[in-house]
């Protein structure tokens, strides 16, 4: 197989939360490379291809400066998929892939359709040989099905297919890609497949030391990103879990927290209790986990990483129970406040943020919600709560609303809930917001980020997770 040196194109499908950040800083730290991001969705492009930085469809710190200098130049946007993967040396794929919702796996199993479709794309469309590198998260032996595709094309190009899952977190993306803990690329162990992986690492290696990037087989990789979001879920999960049990003891989970991660083995961190992870991946490659667990026969595993989810739903409804009965368990007509609809800070992202579920919860009891978050649009949370399908899309507008600024959201409240961990909350005036709340005022601290004491000072019945 062709495999060039030096690779000087690359081509990827999907300008979302992960191709675009990645793109994004490969093409600036590697100016002799082509990097053309391609997505389906034609408004997402232009969006990356705005004028106005502000305007680009992912919220990441310090994101709008590396496209500032790359684009133009070696980076480049467009809907034109065709003709983009005709030439180019290396694909990546990052396309999403979400939670089946129908037939064989409904529920668990990832869904591979837009994999797939890529994958057949790619192989009507080549001219030249390619290295195909799989960036979206999928369940093991998704390279052998890639594969198969590949190589049915009858046409004389041949395809290398690599597995190079992507670690980095949303919120702190470009930190996370300048400087990762490692990178981790699978391939074939074959001829052409550990050139293949040493072509891919060499990109790395622009910017990245040696010893971070780690080679392995294909499905050593592929299932090594499942494992690693299995875990930091399960250490959330694990304090969560905690958390109920110093809420009913008097312990305070923060301080539980710190005595066990001071202890170097356990370390320190993803031990924050909150109001439950969201996000598009924990849940998504935990169920993949356990489907591929339970598809070997292996029930035991999967009952184990199911309980992770288990509890992460726990909590959410633990978190919303405080709340209604703390009001007396009537909600109807009372107005609550939710600081925060993003699943973490510093993104715009709401997938699976907790948020969606406490507020599907409280709408049941006729709550009157209005939320404020400082980067999340109105319109992404009315689809979020109408994706759920519990109440029809005007019953969701009667009793959700979108707040335009903090303080007109709180007014008027019986209860605040803190259920993204923004920095700018902790620096509100909270005299004036306790001012003009209904009384008893009451603070749902679902991060425990704000100062509990000093708002008991003023008057606020706090509750706090695990204090
Ligand atoms: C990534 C990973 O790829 C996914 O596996 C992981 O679980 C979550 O993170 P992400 O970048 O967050 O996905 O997804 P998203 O922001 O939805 O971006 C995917 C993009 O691919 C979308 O813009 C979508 O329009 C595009 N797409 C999808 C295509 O261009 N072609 C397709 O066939 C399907
Ligand atoms: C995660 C992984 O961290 C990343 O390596 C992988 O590539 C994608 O999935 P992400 O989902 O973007 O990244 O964010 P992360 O920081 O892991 O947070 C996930 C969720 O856990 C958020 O809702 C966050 O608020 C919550 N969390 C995190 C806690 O509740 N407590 C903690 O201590 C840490």
């Amino acid at each position: 197989m062709n495999i060039p040196k030096k690779i000087k194109s690359i081509c990827c499908i999907g300008a979302g939360y992960v191709g675009g950040p990645t793109m994004a800083i490969i093409a600036q730290k590697c100016p002799h490379i082509k990097v053309t991001v391609v997505d389906l969705n034609a408004e997402k492009i232009e969006r990356w291809n705005s004028d106005n930085l502000d305007d680009l469809p992912v919220y990441e710190p310090g994101l709008k400066e590396v496209v500032a200098e790359a684009r133009g130049r070696n980076l480049f946007f467009s809907t034109e998929v065709e003709k983009e993967l005709e030439y180019a040396e290396m694909i990546f794929m990052s396309v999403n892939t979400p939670t089946k919702t129908y037939g064989k796996g409904k529920g668990m199993a990832a869904d591979l359709k837009y994999i797939e479709s890529s994958a057949r794309t790619i192989a009507k469309v080549a001219k030249t040989d390619k290295i195909v590198v799989e960036k979206s998260t999928i369940p093991i032996k998704t390279a052998q099905a890639v594969n198969k595709i590949l190589s049915n094309t009858n046409n004389g190009v041949k395809f290398q297919v690599l597995s190079n899952p992507e670690f980095l977190a949303e919120g702190t993306a470009i930190k996370d890609l300048n400087n990762p803990d490692r990178v981790l690329i699978g391939g074939e162990q074959t001829e052409d497949g550990l050139r293949a992986i040493e072509a891919l690492s060499d990109i790395y290696r622009e910017w990245i030391p040696n010893d971070r990037i780690l080679q392995t087989n294909i499905w050593s990789s592929e299932l090594s990103k499942l494992v690693a979001n299995a875990f930091l879920a399960q250490r959330i999960s694990s304090i969560n879990a905690i958390s109920a049990l110093c809420d009913k003891t008097g312990a305070d989970v923060d301080e539980v927290a710190k005595a066990i991660g001071m202890d170097s083995r356990i370390g320190p961190k993803f031990l924050k209790a909150s109001v439950g992870f969201g996000g598009s991946c924990f849940q998504k490659d935990i169920l993949n986990l356990v489907y591929i667990a339970k598809s070997y026969g292996l029930d035991e595993v999967a009952d184990y990483w199911q309980n992770v989810i288990k509890i992460n739903d726990y909590q959410k409804n633990r978190f919303a129970d405080s709340i209604i009965t703390s009001l007396n368990n009537t909600l109807s007509g009372k107005k609550i406040a939710f600081l925060g609809w993003a699943f973490k800070k510093d993104t715009n992202d709401t997938r699976e943020s907790a948020a969606i579920y406490v507020a599907d919860i409280l709408m049941e009891d006729k709550a009157d919600i209005f939320v404020f978050d400082p980067k999340v649009t109105k319109e992404r949370m009315f689809e979020d709560i109408d994706y759920l399908q519990t109440r029809s899309p005007e019953e969701n507008r009667k009793y959700l609303n979108y707040g335009d600024n903090p303080y007109d959201a709180m007014k008027g409240a019986f209860a605040i809930a803190v259920i993204t961990e923004w920095d700018e909350f902790k620096d509100y005036d909270w005299q004036k917001i306790y001012d003009n709340m209904n009384k008893p005022a009451y603070i749902f601290d679902g991060r425990n980020i704000l100062d509990h004491k000093k708002l008991k000072g003023i008057g606020f019945e706090v509750n706090a997770i695990g204090k």
